[in-house]
């Protein structure tokens, strides 16, 4: 054949195909999502093989491991006792809580390690709820923001470095940024879930905190977060969640959960010049884990082009539970 261009050129050798690679993964493009108990030991999640509900010691042993390997930033969640859960969340803002003591001693023995927040009451409420539930069985907006600003202030006088609001009230991250500024946290960033789906993807994180929404006497409790998290049908809309978080000063967007919103991600990228955010879910880790355990699948070569497709499609970082697996691996190269 007598063809002008060729693309295979390129593809020859390694050192070609290097050459013209457009999209790169780095240890320092992840966030390290990690669970933290009151427990003395570290308990492993069923559906989440490798990752663990960590006693306070063990978290500070694992992300000292994180930075060894190169990552740079961790994101923590509280396995709440059951005694401390009520309607309202409060445990969610008490400054000796659970969170705000982790944060400390992690900022003590890994002062280099910035260290994300999860903002919402689910972990902290009876009912399983991002937010407050009336006794309608209303998630309520304006007073669960209110609780959200505490739990935010309170995690900042702790030492967090990026809040990161994943309950989706409306109008909670301009709300939390106000009250970051009038504390003296202006330094704090946000980092929203902006685009963040009513999705199936989350349930083994909710098994790892036990922080489904449950039933309760004496009033009705919404089955499902339908009502305050994006329908997945849903594109535009997500611009304008986006446009919104941006108004109110978010610093960092996220889309959540990631691999089946790589769409999302893309138009985001079009709409902002603000950092995004891809959210790899513990429903998508689950799955991963659960074909390579079967040797159904290669589990390096899968989780590496995951993601890369998150950089490929916009996303400037990544939060995964693969975070140190994958470090290990590039750093083998
Ligand atoms: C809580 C929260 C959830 C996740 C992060 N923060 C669960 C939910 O909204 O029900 C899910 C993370 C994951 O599945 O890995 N607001």
């Amino acid at each position: 054949m007598e063809l002008t261009y060729r693309p295979r050129r390129l593809r020859r050798t390694p050192a070609l195909r290097a050459l013209v690679r457009e999209t790169c993964l780095a240890p320092t493009d992840f966030i390290y999502p990690l669970f933290v108990h009151e427990g003395a030991g570290n308990e492993p999640i069923g559906a989440m093989p490798g990752a663990q509900r960590w006693s306070l010691e063990g978290l500070i042993d694992e992300v000292g491991r994180a930075w060894d390997l190169g990552i740079r930033c961790v994101v923590l969640f509280p396995k709440v006792a059951d005694g401390l859960k009520t309607e309202d969340g409060a445990e969610c803002f008490n400054e000796h809580g659970l969170i705000p003591r982790a944060i400390r001693r992690l900022k003590e023995v890994h002062p280099g390690m910035a260290i994300m927040t999860d903002v919402a009451l689910d972990p902290y409420s009876c009912d399983g709820h991002d937010g407050l539930v009336s006794d309608e069985g209303i998630v309520l907006n304006d007073e669960t923001v209110a609780i959200l600003c505490k739990q935010a202030v309170a995690q900042a006088r702790a030492g967090a470095d990026l809040i990161g609001p994943s309950d989706m009230m409306d109008g909670r991250v301009g709300a939390i940024r106000e009250a970051l500024d009038e504390e003296g946290f202006e330094h704090v960033g946000i980092i929203s879930y902006t685009a963040k789906y009513a999705s199936a993807y989350y349930g083994p994180f909710r098994e790892a905190l036990d922080s489904a929404p449950r039933a309760a006497a004496g009033k009705p409790i919404p089955k499902d977060k339908s009502t305050y998290q994006m329908d997945p049908a849903n594109a535009r809309e997500a611009i304008t969640e986006a446009q919104l978080d941006e108004q109110e000063g978010s610093d960092i967007l996220m889309v959540k959960p990631g691999l089946a919103y790589l769409d999302i991600i893309h138009r985001l990228r079009g709409e902002t010049e603000l950092p995004i955010a891809a959210y790899n879910v513990s429903g998508e880790y689950a799955m991963v884990k659960a074909a390579a355990q079967n040797g159904w699948i290669d589990e390096r070569a899968v989780v590496l082009e995951t993601l890369l497709s998150f950089r490929r499609a916009g996303a400037d970082l990544i939060l995964t539970y693969h975070a140190c697996d994958a470090a290990a691996w590039l750093k083998q190269g």
